[in-house]
């Protein structure tokens, strides 16, 4: 089993020796870019603990996880451009230090070198896996859609925002933890509960980032904070938040949802207030607890030696601890 240092280390080293053409330069330079912002690297490191513990070969495992690693960035890319957001790890969108044309083109050619990469899987299982990343990039932005169009939906319940983010964002966990497992050569139904293991704390994961976007220390974070309200993303935090509220309230967080025109920094504030008023944030824990549990359970059921099972849950809690 190798150490998960030596891992990030060699994912590290395996990104930062990604070329790609310098002309067009508009084209190709977000590509070094935003990868060169770093980024904590889960799911190829996802992809290559899952080969590892299934005893395959991690070298002939990083084409692929290199292949996760790009398509991220690229859902990144046009992710912001669709959130207007104004950072990304600490520095300036590409759509906003270039522009948004040049974030849509850059971002589809992401998809597609991410997919070269992809290929480069042994030709055994080079159709299951183009499988697995087909059904991961299409779920992806069947999410990203949901996610966009509850935007402006009312009544989005818990069970719905659950799904979104399951597929906005669980699947890609899911997705890199089942092809490092067929690529370490495990029988199928083992690379499936480790896919749902990957599902479960995909969702839990997100619940966290969500819950960041109000209350995280925004240099950690690295990404504007209250982006959400801002926007009215349908999020836990709000949906609980519409379940929960009375009397003057309703009409205070109406008006906020509503209005067209407002300061950010105020409704940001008056929103988070509201949320703490109903104390938000211990129930959007105790979801991410949930499914983190969850995550555990399919876990406990895959045919694999305890220590690497405790491997998974070190890194699982490791992904899942409060920093704000
Ligand atoms: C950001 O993913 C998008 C979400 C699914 C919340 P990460 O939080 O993994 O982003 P980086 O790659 O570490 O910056
Ligand atoms: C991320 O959701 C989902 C994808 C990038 C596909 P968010 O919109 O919450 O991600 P951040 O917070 O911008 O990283
Ligand atoms: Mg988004
Ligand atoms: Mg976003
Ligand atoms: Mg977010």
């Amino acid at each position: 089993m190798r150490k998960l240092e030596d891992l990030q280390l060699l994912i590290a080293k395996s990104v930062s020796e990604l070329k790609y053409p310098v002309y067009p330069a508009e084209l190709y330079e977000p590509i070094s870019y935003i990868l060169a912002l770093g980024g904590k690297r889960m799911r190829p490191a996802l992809l290559l603990m899952a080969c590892d513990l299934f005893g395959g070969d991690v070298e002939s495992a990083l084409p692929p996880a290199l292949a996760i690693e790009v398509f991220h960035n690229f859902t990144l890319m046009h992710d912001d451009i669709m959130d207007n957001a104004p950072i990304r790890r600490g520095k300036i969108t590409v759509h906003e230090k270039w522009n948004q044309n040049v974030a849509i083109l850059s971002g589809d050619v992401m998809l597609i070198e991410g997919y070269k990469l992809m290929m480069q899987v042994r030709n055994e299982i080079l159709r299951q896996v183009l499988d697995v990343f087909n059904n991961t990039a299409v779920g992806v932005c069947e999410g990203q859609q949901l996610d966009m169009t509850f935007e402006t939906s009312d009544n989005i319940s818990i069970a719905e925002y659950i799904n979104m983010i399951r597929l906005k964002t669980a699947v890609v966990l899911g997705g890199a933890l089942k092809i490092g497992a067929l690529i370490g050569n495990a029988d199928q139904q083992d690379a499936d509960l480790l896919c749902e293991f990957g599902e479960q704390l995909g969702i839990a994961f997100q619940l966290q980032d969500d819950i960041l976007d109000v209350y995280g220390n925004p240099e950690k974070f690295g990404k504007q904070v209250g982006g959400d309200i801002i926007s009215n993303k349908k999020t836990y935090l709000l949906i609980k938040a519409l379940e929960l509220v009375k009397n003057e309230q309703v009409i205070d967080l109406n008006k906020w949802l509503s209005t067209t025109t407002f300061n950010h920094s105020e409704k940001v504030t008056a929103v988070t207030q509201i949320y703490n008023q109903l104390d938000i944030r211990r129930f959007a824990e105790e979801e991410m607890q949930a499914y983190a549990e969850k995550a555990f359970e399919a876990l406990e059921k895959i045919n694999l030696p305890e220590d690497s099972k405790q491997y998974l849950r070190d890194f699982a809690d490791g992904l899942l601890v409060r920093e704000y």
